[in-house]
């Protein structure tokens, strides 16, 4: 496995791979991996001739009072785990490769980002829509692989895929959690001991929606105020927001049906959580 970190490297392994004829998957991160990376890492290994992972902390998605200076990074760490998995190639660009020139160019969509996070965070999927689009230009993968914990970014990059004709095949992978429940998250490092207690109590209300859902209840405003009740009983949780949207647009619904998503952001002292489920077919 290679560590690069121009995109003149970049491009050289994948036209390599290109003209033996191999097929080229995508995992883009900003590192500090565990297992939630991993899970996409493993897809696309099974799934293709070759697999590229980025870790970039990505500037443009943060805004002035977010954390990307303290975001935790581990390259090594990173390089070694992703090696394991089937890794073929890491791109870990530093901020100048990535955006040189004071870069003025950006991908802005509108409706799906201004919904759910983007109403706390209004900067946050013009940064992340910009460096998917970048990084799909620049390796031009196959096949792009995105976690369902961050179910709105995953509808957002395959609304821009299918927008600005990328042609990529964008996979969404399962939720990946801890043994009670909690999602992995790279931002679960700043869970104080009691606050990371606390947490699991997203996953329960997320399990009980599920299980309203499943017992045939349609009626969103009944299960979102089951869980909202549910997060309720813990003091150290904030509810940013939890709402039943469609799983494509983003818009708000009132009756669950596929392709709906429950989804919630949630905070706990400093770090502020996600959690959801989508209602299939
Ligand atoms: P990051 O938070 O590092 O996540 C990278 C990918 O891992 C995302 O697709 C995310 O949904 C997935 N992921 C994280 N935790 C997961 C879990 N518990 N189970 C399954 N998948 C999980 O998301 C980003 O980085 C950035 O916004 C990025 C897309 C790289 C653009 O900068």
């Amino acid at each position: 496995m290679k560590i690069v970190k121009t995109v003149a490297e970049v491009r050289a392994q994948v036209k390599e791979w290109r003209d033996e004829g191999l097929s080229v998957g995508l995992v883009p991160t900003m590192g500090y991996l565990h297992e939630g990376h991993g899970s996409l890492v493993t897809a696309s290994a099974k799934e293709n001739n070759r697999t590229v992972v980025s870790v970039f902390v990505n500037p443009t998605q943060f805004a002035p009072n977010e954390d990307l200076a303290n975001y935790p990074r581990d390259l090594e760490k990173d390089s070694a785990y992703c090696e394991e998995l089937g890794a073929d190639l890491i791109f870990a660009p530093e901020v100048e490769e990535m955006y040189h020139d004071g870069n003025v160019t950006f991908i802005n969509m509108t409706t799906l980002t201004e919904e759910l996070c983007g109403l706390s965070r209004p900067i946050h999927f013009k940064g992340v829509c910009t460096v998917v689009g970048k990084l799909f230009n620049i390796v031009r993968p196959d096949r792009a692989y995105f976690g369902k914990k961050d179910a709105q970014q995953l509808a957002i990059i395959k609304r821009m895929n299918e927008d600005l004709n990328f042609d990529v095949e964008v996979i969404g992978c399962p939720i990946v959690r801890e043994e009670d429940g909690l999602a992995k998250s790279s931002r679960n490092v700043y869970l104080t001991p009691e606050e990371r207690k606390a947490a699991v109590v997203l996953s329960r209300s997320v399990r009980l929606g599920e299980a309203m859902v499943n017992n045939g209840e349609t009626d969103a405003e009944k299960v979102l105020a089951a869980m909202r009740a549910e997060i309720e009983t813990e003091p150290l949780a904030e509810i940013d927001y939890l709402k039943a949207v469609d799983g494509l647009t983003m818009q708000q619904v009132k009756e669950l049906k596929a392709p709906a998503l429950i989804a919630m952001a949630v905070r706990f002292g400093k770090a502020r959580l996600l959690d959801n489920f989508f209602i299939e077919e």
